[in-house]
Parts: C-alpha cells; sequence; structure tokens
C-alpha cells in the first residue's frame, strides 16, 4: 500500500500538525499539580541565586536583580496574580519565563550550575517537609483528642473484644489510649521518614554535577536540609523519600480506618455504644429515622486511596534506570493527594472523637453480658482455691455452657415446641453434670 493511500490519514491527517502537539502538552504538563510547590520552588531559586553571588559564579547586580524579581514572585503568588501558563510545562519554568519578565536578560543567570532534575527533587522534598509537619500537628491534635475522652472515661465500663466478640470488660479510658499510642507510632514514622529525606538534592544538576565551583553545603543549610545528598545520580533519580512518606501515610490511614471502623460499629443501633451528634452524620432521603456515620465511613474509605498511592508510586518507579526519567512526574499527584486525604481524615477524625457521647448505662450492660467475666472467674479458682490454670478454664468454661444450657431450658419451657424440648433434653443431660462439677469445687 503506498504510503498516501494508508487508511485513517483522510480521517484525522488534516489536523495532524495541531493534534499532537496539544495531546503533548497535555501529557507533559505538570503546572496545575507543580502549583502547590511554589512557595518550595522560589525558597530553592533564593537559595540557588545567593550561592551562585557568593561563590562569584554570578556578579552582584545580577544576583540582586534575581533576588528582587522572586520577591515579586513570590508576592504575586501569595496575592493569586502570579500567570501560571501551561505552555511553560512545569513550576520551575513558569517562575524562570515569569522573571525574565519581570526583570529581563539577568534571568538568564539563575539556571547556571543548575537542573530541572535537581530543582523538582529540591522543591518535592521541601513540600513533603512541610507537610509532614502539618500533618504532626493533626496527630498531635487528634491523640488530644482520645486523651481527653480517656481522662473522661477513665472509669466507664466497657466491653473488650476479641473476634468481635465480647472478651472481657475494659474501660473506655484503656481503649482510647491504645489508639494514641498507635498514633504515637505512626507520627514516629513520618519522623524517621522526615530525617531521613533531610538532605539536600541540589548541586545535582541534570545528574553529573556540575563545572561550576558551587557550594553545596551553603544551599543546604539555606532550605533547612542537614547536608547535600552525597551521590548527584542518586540524588536526582530518588524517589524512595516519597514511598517513605506514602508508607507512613498508608500505615497511619490504616490507624484512622480501624477507628473509623469501630465508631461505624458502635454508632449502630445494635450496639448503641455511642452517639455522634449531628454535625458528622447525615440522614437517609428516604428513611427518616437513619443517622448515618458517613464521616467514619469516609475516613474508612480514603485509607484505600492513600494506599493506592503507595502502590501507584512504587510501580511508577519499579523499572526506571538510572538517573532521571519523565515517569517520575507521576510521583507528585498521587502523594500530594494521598496526603491531603490523611490531612482530612485525621481533622474528621478529631472533630469525631472531640464530640463522640457515649452511652454509658448500655456500655456497662453489655460489659456484663456473655460471660465478660469468665475470665475473672478462672483466676478468682486459681487463687483462692489453688486450682491449675488450666483446670479453672475448663471449670469455668463448663458453668458457662451449663447456664448457656439452662438459659436454653428456661426459653423452652415457656415456648415449648417438640424441637425446643429436644434441645432442652440436651442442655439438662449434657449439660448439668458439669453444673454439678463447678459447684463441688467452689
Ligand atoms: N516537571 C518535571 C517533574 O515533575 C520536572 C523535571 C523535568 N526534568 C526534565 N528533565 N524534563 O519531574
Amino acid at each position: 500500500m503506498a504510503e498516501k493511500d494508508k487508511p485513517g490519514n483522510a480521517m484525522w491527517g488534516g489536523r495532524f500538525a495541531a493534534g499532537p502537539s496539544a495531546i503533548m502538552e497535555a501529557i507533559n504538563v505538570s503546572i496545575d499539580v507543580d502549583r502547590r510547590m511554589a512557595q518550595e520552588d522560589i525558597a530553592g531559586s533564593r537559595a540557588h541565586c545567593e550561592m551562585l553571588t557568593a561563590t562569584g559564579i554570578i556578579g552582584k547586580a545580577d544576583g540582586e536583580a534575581i533576588l528582587d524579581g522572586l520577591a515579586m514572585i513570590e508576592a504575586e503568588i501569595e496575592n493569586g496574580s502570579f500567570p501560571f501558563r501551561r505552555e511553560f510545562e512545569d513550576i520551575h519554568l513558569n517562575v524562570e519565563a515569569r522573571l525574565k519578565e519581570l526583570i529581563g536578560p539577568a534571568a538568564g543567570r539563575l539556571h547556571t550550575a543548575r537542573s530541572r532534575n535537581d530543582q523538582v527533587a529540591t522543591d518535592f522534598k521541601l513540600a513533603l517537609r512541610n507537610a509532614i509537619d502539618g500533618l504532626d500537628l493533626r496527630f498531635a491534635a487528634l491523640q488530644t483528642a482520645l486523651l481527653g475522652q480517656a481522662e473522661r472515661h477513665a472509669s466507664t465500663i466497657m466491653p473488650g473484644f476479641t473476634h468481635l466478640q465480647t472478651a472481657q470488660p475494659v474501660s473506655f479510658g484503656h481503649y482510647a489510649l491504645a489508639y494514641v499510642e498507635m498514633l504515637g507510632r505512626d507520627r514516629g514514622r513520618f519522623a524517621d521518614a522526615r530525617a531521613r529525606l533531610n538532605e539536600s538534592p541540589l548541586g545535582a544538576a541534570a545528574l553529573a554535577g556540575t563545572s561550576f565551583p558551587i557550594d553545596r553545603r551553603m544551599t543546604a543549610a539555606a532550605l533547612g536540609f542537614v547536608r547535600p545528598q552525597a551521590n548527584s545520580i542518586d540524588a536526582v533519580s530518588a524517589r524512595d523519600f516519597a514511598l517513605e512518606v506514602l508508607a507512613a501515610a498508608s500505615i497511619a490511614s490504616i490507624t484512622l480506618s480501624r477507628l473509623a471502623e469501630e465508631i461505624v460499629i458502635w454508632s449502630s443501633a445494635e450496639f448503641g455504644f455511642v452517639r455522634l451528634p449531628d454535625e458528622w452524620t447525615t440522614g437517609s432521603s428516604i428513611m427518616p429515622q437513619k443517622r448515618n456515620p458517613d464521616a467514619a465511613e469516609l475516613v474508612r474509605a480514603k485509607s484505600g486511596r492513600v494506599t493506592g498511592a503507595l502502590v501507584g508510586l512504587l510501580m511508577v518507579m519499579k523499572g526506571l534506570p538510572l538517573a532521571y526519567s519523565k515517569d517520575m512526574q507521576e510521583d507528585k499527584p498521587q502523594t500530594f493527594e494521598a496526603l491531603d486525604a490523611l490531612t482530612l481524615s485525621l481533622a474528621a477524625m478529631t472533630g469525631m472523637i472531640e464530640t463522640l457521647a457515649l452511652d454509658e448505662a448500655k456500655l456497662k450492660a453489655a460489659a456484663g453480658r456473655a460471660y465478660a467475666t469468665a475470665t475473672d472467674l478462672a483466676d478468682w479458682l486459681v487463687q483462692n482455691l489453688g486450682l491449675p490454670f488450666r483446670e479453672a478454664h475448663h471449670v469455668t468454661g463448663a458453668d458457662r455452657e451449663a447456664r448457656r444450657g439452662e438459659e436454653v431450658a428456661a426459653r423452652q419451657a415457656h415456648f415449648g415446641t417438640d424441637a425446643e424440648r429436644r434441645a432442652q433434653d440436651h442442655g439438662g443431660r449434657v449439660l448439668r453434670p458439669q453444673r454439678r462439677e463447678f459447684r463441688r469445687l467452689a
């Protein structure tokens, strides 16, 4: 087939020149996400410019013009007038293009001894460091809310569960403090990630470093990094810092999801342990009686998205050879989305915990049901009658069965069908001797 006869060409070939470039822009552009690293980008440029001036790599006048221009851009970003333009692809080129409009040719000296590769790694690290610091305050607020409930309900008795079966009575304070501990470890994981990411990529340039006599310690210190990253190829290739933050976020989101699940269960009519105030529930459009714990359900669901972001970035990075590949641009959308989801979840959970009203009578009644004190009885037999624990466990279990048999028998006596009478026989024959055995011992 001749080239000109290929099918399809006649259909869309006329727009070919315009089509692919527009599509190229659509797939290539990152400014929509990058704009949230605008402050960090300015900070990085400022540190780089001061270093270029201090080392004599650029002249003082140019350096000052650049710093003035960066201050203007920062003000534009703050007051919302900065023109974020898709044709300049990302935040780095947007800032540089605007700088040129504001100060002229001196702007062209800022990118000396720098690449967008070390620039973007720097921006992203700074943004994650800020995000971690913000999250830490939110974790602390949730811990404070839980501590408040723990103090209020230090002696409110409730059933503790294993397998979601009534296990042993505990206090609500004891329960709430379990989450305080979990959240403390969640904070610790973020703190670990923060310490490891706090090294500066600046100066790595594209991957090989630079022939200019830069001072990497100076830029690192100006940006609050502990030191420059040791290896320039690593500095532009690594995204394990983001993976680590997402791993910490995923684990923390699972803590929140479990607490959310407790709230969903506890606020159901079947449990009735707690009541969420109106502000944290929604009604049903058809069932007038409903008070749905939507916020708790959404916290539970957000953990799926956060964990999805971790898996997403793992897959982006999986097969990438060193050093930078454009694949790595896909690191930021899901990371920021996950951190936003976690931030919102922490805020919602803090609000719910602060306003959770416990039904103390219901909790206490539930704690007394389903033989919740059987372990205490077994312990009593060990402590007062000197039984080996295993035997005390057996005897207590037999007594529990006997009581269950008696309950069944009482019900059967009341309702009395054939099947029920058979059950009563069973209860009588099998379970009564065990009951006697217990009486003998006690
Ligand atoms: N927008 C890019 C990113 O987020 C910045 C780095 C671009 N580097 C490059 N060599 N094209 O990853």
